[in-house]
C-alpha cells in the first residue's frame, strides 16, 4: 500500500493506493458521516460501508445533473447534516463528481473524501479535486475545484466491474502514459493480456504510476490555469462522442485520443510513425475508432469548457509520452474535421 500526497494552496489530498476499503473508517470522524453512493455500488458493497447515513442516487451519467445535487442537499438537510458533517463519496466517477460538488457547496462547503470503486475513478475521476455535473448535452459545465481529504483505492473492488467499465478505465490509464510517460506506455503495451485478466500484481503498479502522473500535474496547476490542460488529452473530441453515442467516458476519451493524435500529425506536431505505434497499442487494448465524428461537432466543441473567445485549447502530441497544448481557431478545427471525415481512415476500417 502506498500513499501519494497532492498538496495545493487550496487544500491537500492523500491518495491511498491498493488499500482495503474497510479501512476507510480510520480516516473518518467518529460521527456526522453521510455516504453518497449509487444503487449498484450499494447492492455490491453495503456490507463494507462504514457507519453513517446513506444517500443513494441512480447509477450512470444521466444522474450527473443539477437536480441530483439539489435533491442530495435537501436530503442532507433533512437528515441533520451541518457544517461539521463529513461526506464520503463511495463509488465511481459519477458518484465522486456529484459527491465532491455537493460537499463543496452544501453550507458553503463541508469536509469530504472518496472510496473509489472503478478503474476510471481510481486512475482519474476521483483524483485532483474536479467536481461537476452536466448541463443538458454539455459535459461538466457546472462544477468546482475542491480537493477531497483522501481518496482510497481498493483494487479488489475492480473484480466486479463490467468489462466495458474496466476498459473505460484502461483508456484513461493509457491517456496518462501518452501525455507524460513513454515508458509507462510501453509497459502497458507489453502487459495488455495480464491487464485484461485484471491480474492485481500487474494492475496495482500500473495504476499507481498513472496516478503519480496525474498527481504531479495537479500539484503544479490545481485549477487548470495552464499545464493541467494536458490531462484533457482526447477530451475535446471524446466528450462529443460520449454525448452523441452514449459510450462510457474512458472509451470515448480513447477514441478522442486517436482523433487528437491524428490531428497532431495533421498540424505537423507529431511524426506519423508515432500515430501508427499508438494505433497499434490501442487496437491491442481493444480500443479503436468506431464512431463517426457527428456533423454538428463544431458547434458542440464551441460550447465546451475548453473554448475561450472562439479559440480552443487543443491538447496535441509531439510524441507518445509528450503532450503539448495549442490554441486553435474553431475554423482550423473545422478544416481538420473535414479532412478527417473525408479521409475516412479509421471508422469501420475493419
Ligand atoms: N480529468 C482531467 C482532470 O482531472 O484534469
Amino acid at each position: 500500500m502506498h500513499r501519494i500526497r497532492i498538496k495545493t494552496p487550496q487544500g491537500s489530498s492523500l491518495l491511498f493506493m491498493n488499500r482495503d476499503a474497510k479501512e476507510v473508517t480510520s480516516l473518518l470522524p467518529a460521527e456526522g458521516i453521510f455516504i453518497i453512493t449509487d444503487t449498484n455500488v450499494r447492492r455490491y458493497y453495503s456490507d463494507i460501508f462504514p457507519g453513517g447515513e446513506v444517500l443513494e442516487t441512480e447509477p450512470g451519467e444521466k444522474t450527473k445533473r443539477l437536480e441530483t445535487v439539489g435533491t442530495l442537499c435537501s436530503k442532507l438537510l433533512d437528515a441533520g447534516a451541518d457544517r461539521s458533517s463529513f461526506i464520503l463519496g463511495f463509488g465511481g466517477g459519477v458518484v465522486c463528481d456529484i459527491a465532491g460538488l455537493v460537499a463543496s457547496i452544501y453550507m458553503r462547503g463541508v469536509r469530504h473524501g472518496f472510496v473509489s470503486t472503478t478503474l476510471l475513478s481510481q486512475v482519474d475521476a476521483s483524483i485532483g479535486g474536479k467536481t461537476g455535473v452536466n448541463l443538458g448535452e454539455y459535459k461538466n459545465i457546472i462544477g468546482t475545484f475542491r480537493q477531497p481529504e483522501f481518496v482510497l483505492c481498493d483494487h479488489r473492488l475492480l473484480s466486479t466491474l463490467p468489462e466495458e467499465e474496466f476498459l473505460s478505465g484502461i483508456g484513461e490509464m493509457i491517456k496518462h502514459a501518452v501525455i507524460r510517460d513513454r515508458n509507462l506506455f510501453f509497459d502497458i503495451s507489453t502487459s495488455i493480456e495480464r491487464i485484461d485478466e485484471r491480474d492485481p500484481d500487474i494492475l496495482a503498479p500500473l495504476i499507481e504510476r498513472a496516478v503519480r502522473i496525474k498527481a504531479a500535474v495537479v500539484r503544479h496547476d490545481p485549477e487548470e490555469k495552464g499545464p493541467r490542460r494536458i490531462l484533457n488529452f482526447g477530451h475535446t473530441f471524446g466528450h462529443v462522442l460520449e454525448t452523441c453515442y452514449g459510450i462510457p467516458h474512458g472509451l470515448a476519451v480513447a477514441e478522442g485520443m486517436l482523433v487528437a493524435a491524428e490531428m497532431s500529425v495533421w498540424t505537423g506536431d507529431m511524426p506519423h510513425s508515432e500515430l501508427k505505434m499508438l494505433d497499434g497499442v490501442m487496437d491491442k487494448a481493444g480500443m479503436m475508432q468506431e464512431h463517426e465524428l457527428p456533423t454538428n461537432i463544431i458547434s458542440l466543441i464551441a460550447r465546451d469548457k475548453k473554448s475561450e473567445s472562439g479559440m480552443i485549447n487543443m491538447v496535441l502530441l509531439r510524441s507518445v509520452g509528450r503532450a503539448i497544448t495549442r490554441k486553435m481557431k474553431l475554423a482550423d478545427i473545422a478544416d481538420f474535421v473535414k479532412y478527417y471525415r473525408d479521409s475516412n481512415r479509421r471508422v469501420n476500417k475493419g
